[in-house]
């Protein structure tokens, strides 16, 4: 449509259909028409069902096409609906979990990972997806952190950039393109104590300098709509937080698409206790620039009186609508009203052999090698024995994988037994998945119990260990245990677990560790008992065989951790971009007192962020700078050799850290700049290069500016976040 066809619709339309368009309703409302059950008990009308701009978490070409015609059939103006829903990691072919993408330190294969997503989506009728989530995080306890690109900035920025691309391409009208909603705006990843929805205190420095960035690279990657978040940010919720909706979002970052709520925040505006009642929380919330209520009936039933008694422009409401009709457009539903819904696509499309095949190769590239004594790992085939609750389990999904099916997910055991080499190791499942007195709370369903004889399944599992050459022991916590609302006090593995890994290693010392998990967990046991761990985090459809592909080294482990996994639990919020504080400890923790220090603990994580081995080994020459001074008008070349010194062909991720020795205020004691994926044969060497340049250096001074200061700036390179391989530069006028 014509954007002036379009101003036609929008000034045509009645307050009523305005405000419709300006409704989100749950799928569970599918019952278009008919206002008893939950519509009615919320406080929706028959006039809401017909009126309404959108629907979420409904699926399925044929079922969309027909709810789509029979709904524009009995709109005044024949507006039709949009369809959204959370393509987070996948549709049907899963891909795995976005923390465990973001270890990839691969742009363009999440790009073509979410571009496969939307292909998917698309075919069965969806317009947008809330998908990414750029929340930057730093506490393993909040269950969210699998649906993040985890601690750094800098790289989450890169993901969330690359998944706007892969959804929604050049252009939405395109077939198999989706509209993606960038979220939650903001801060939702820093909930106090790591519990879910929890209040968010953020100094405004710490919010623009570290956790607006990443928002901001998925705006700039032309995202067409943003969701608030759940939290207050300084006291305010998201939802009624003018300053960050207007300010910040509109007017700074040139945000001109759609702001949608979180599901029934609007209606939470009144338990945060900022609005006395539901038409308050409406004022607030469209003041603050709203445009669509997911599905609280806030909008629906107080927006009318408040136009009508002169609270609320029209002005505010038509400006919402526009955005609203404008996607519509962009998405070219007024010519297309079901764009890529295609029963016969469905069919060939979803979950086929070629989607499959690279949501294997993202699971390949996302596992991270955290430990490999002796060199146990890759196998060699028949020597080793498979045990633990994840080797035949198919949950490798995260739980956002809401529409997808388990039984098309290839486990480890039905891998194992597919592949001629492995087809008769023995496997046994050693213990529950969870502790029976701690079963997690399902997302979306009940989940069944677990049963078995735990005595006998352990002492089948000590056998089989006893006489094994290597022991594969595939543990982890259950997909349940992450995602929303599910926020651990305790980061350890269940007991059931730990005391399976004790048995197995008393009797077998050439043990590896499989892990599954949705978050950094404490891993300390492992790291004793074990002498490899390989992460797998929660891989997805063709988890099994990605798995395998590396135990077998068909597959050498490229991954890089995304999130630091903490030493213990106590050790929360850490990562490595910190600042040094007046007492930097570098010593052991017995070696004195008065430092910014634990007694018990280490300051270091167990494993940091970028850390991440291979089967191979690299190793990366001195920094060598081709200038040690900088202007605002020059660059300099950084540079080292790196070089495969190990037997097998592998694939290493150079980074590029800066540290800012002095300012005029604290700096973080190192800051990713850059990343390089090198593959190289053995004994193979290749230069890496980086251009530092000084808009690199820029932070937020004293004074609020972005920008850069003269001085002193520390350059590492290196293959993680601890790398002291160093030079140094100066920064002049
Ligand atoms: C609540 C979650 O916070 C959000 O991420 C999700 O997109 C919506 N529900 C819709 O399901």
């Amino acid at each position: 449509m014509k954007e002036s066809e379009l101003r036609t619709l929008l000034s045509d339309l009645s307050l009523e259909e305005k405000i419709g368009q300006l409704i989100q309703l749950p799928g569970y409302f599918q019952n278009a028409g008919n206002i008893t059950g939950p519509a009615g008990d919320m406080g929706f009308t028959q006039e809401d069902l017909r009126l309404a701009g959108s629907y979420l978490s409904i699926i399925g070409a044929e079922k969309l096409k027909k709810m789509q015609t029979e709904f524009m059939a009995q709109h005044p103006h024949h507006i039709p609906l949009l369809f959204m829903a959370d393509i987070i990691n996948g549709y049907r072919t899963v891909f795995p979990i976005p923390l465990a993408q973001a270890c990839t330190f691969d742009p363009e294969l999440v790009e073509d990972s979410a571009a496969v997503a939307a292909r998917e989506a698309a075919a069965s009728g969806i317009h947008v997806t809330f998908s990414p989530m750029a929340d930057l995080v730093r506490d393993a306890r909040w269950g969210r952190v699998m649906e993040s690109a985890g601690e750094d900035p800098f790289l989450s920025g890169h993901m969330a950039a690359a998944m706007v691309r892969g959804y929604q391409g050049s252009d939405l009208r395109e077939p198999g393109r989706i509209a993606a909603c960038l979220k939650h705006f903001a801060g939702y990843g820093a909930p106090e104590g790591g519990r879910d929805y929890n209040t968010v205190e953020l100094s405004e420095r710490t919010l623009r300098e570290d956790y607006l960035p990443a928002y901001a690279a998925a705006v700039n990657a032309g995202c067409e709509l943003v969701m608030t978040s759940f939290n207050t940010l300084n006291r305010i919720p998201s939802a009624a937080n003018t300053w960050l909706l207007r300010e910040i979002l509109r007017r700074e970052m040139g945000f001109e698409g759609m702001i949608i709520s979180d599901w029934n925040a609007l209606e939470e505006l009144l338990a945060h206790g900022i609005a006395a009642d539901p038409s308050e929380a409406a004022f607030l919330a469209l003041r603050a620039g709203v445009d669509m209520d997911m599905v609280s009936p806030i909008y629906a039933c107080n927006l009318k009186a408040l136009v009508e008694n002169g609270k609320v422009p029209m002005k505010w409401i038509d400006e919402s609508v526009w955005r609203i009709l404008s996607l519509k457009n962009r998405l070219g539903l007024f010519e297309h009203p079901f764009k890529d819904a295609d029963e016969t696509a469905e069919k060939t499309v979803l979950l086929s052999d070629e989607n499959r095949l690279r949501a294997r190769k993202c699971a390949e590239q996302s596992f991270v090698l955290l430990r490999n004594e002796d060199a146990l790992l890759p196998l060699s085939g028949t020597d080793a024995v498979f045990i633990g609750p994840y080797a035949e389990s198919p949950l490798l999904n995260g739980v956002w994988s809401i529409f997808a099916d388990d039984s098309d997910t290839v486990s480890l055991g039905s891998a194992l037994r597919r592949c001629p080499q492995t087809r008769e190791v023995p496997i046994a499942r050693g213990c529950t998945m969870c502790d029976p007195e701690q079963p997690p709370i399902g997302f979306q369903h009940p989940l069944p119990l677990e049963t078995l004889d735990a005595e006998t399944a352990l002492e089948e599992a000590v056998r089989l260990a006893k006489n094994a050459e290597k022991v594969v022991l595939c543990l982890g916590e259950h997909r349940e245990c992450s995602g929303e609302a599910a926020s651990r006090g305790d980061l350890s593995l269940p007991r059931c677990q730990l005391r399976l890994l004790d048995a197995v290693a008393a009797v077998n010392s050439n043990l590896i560790v499989v892990l599954f998990t949705g978050r950094p967990l404490d891993l300390r046991p492992l790291a004793e008992k074990a002498k490899s761990i390989l992460l797998c985090w929660l891989p997805g459809t063709e988890g099994g065989e990605a798995v395998l592909n590396t135990l077998l080294g068909a597959n050498n482990p490229s991954g890089k951790l995304s999130m630091s996994f903490p030493y213990c639990t106590g050790q929360v919020p850490v990562h490595y971009n910190h600042l040094n504080t007046g007492r930097p400890w570098k010593g052991g923790i017995r070696e004195g007192r008065f430092g910014s220090k634990y007694q018990d603990i280490p300051n270091a994580p167990l494993y940091p962020f970028g850390y991440g081995l291979s089967y191979t080994t690299f190793t990366c020459s001195p920094v060598t700078l081709s200038a040690a001074h900088l202007t605002r008008s020059s660059t300099i070349r950084a540079a080292v050799t790196l070089t495969n010194t190990g037997t097998r062909t592998g694939t290493e991720t150079v980074q590029l850290y800066i540290r800012d020795l002095s300012g005029s205020v604290a700096r973080p004691v190192r800051e990713l700049k850059g990343f390089t994926r090198v593959s190289l044969a053995p004994g193979e060497s290749q230069e890496v290069a980086f251009t530092i340049t000084e808009e690199m250096l820029r932070f937020y001074r004293l004074s609020m500016e972005y920008a850069s200061e003269c001085g002193d700036f520390d350059v590492f390179i290196g293959c993680d976040s601890r790398t002291d391989n160093g030079a140094r530069f100066t920064l002049t006028e």
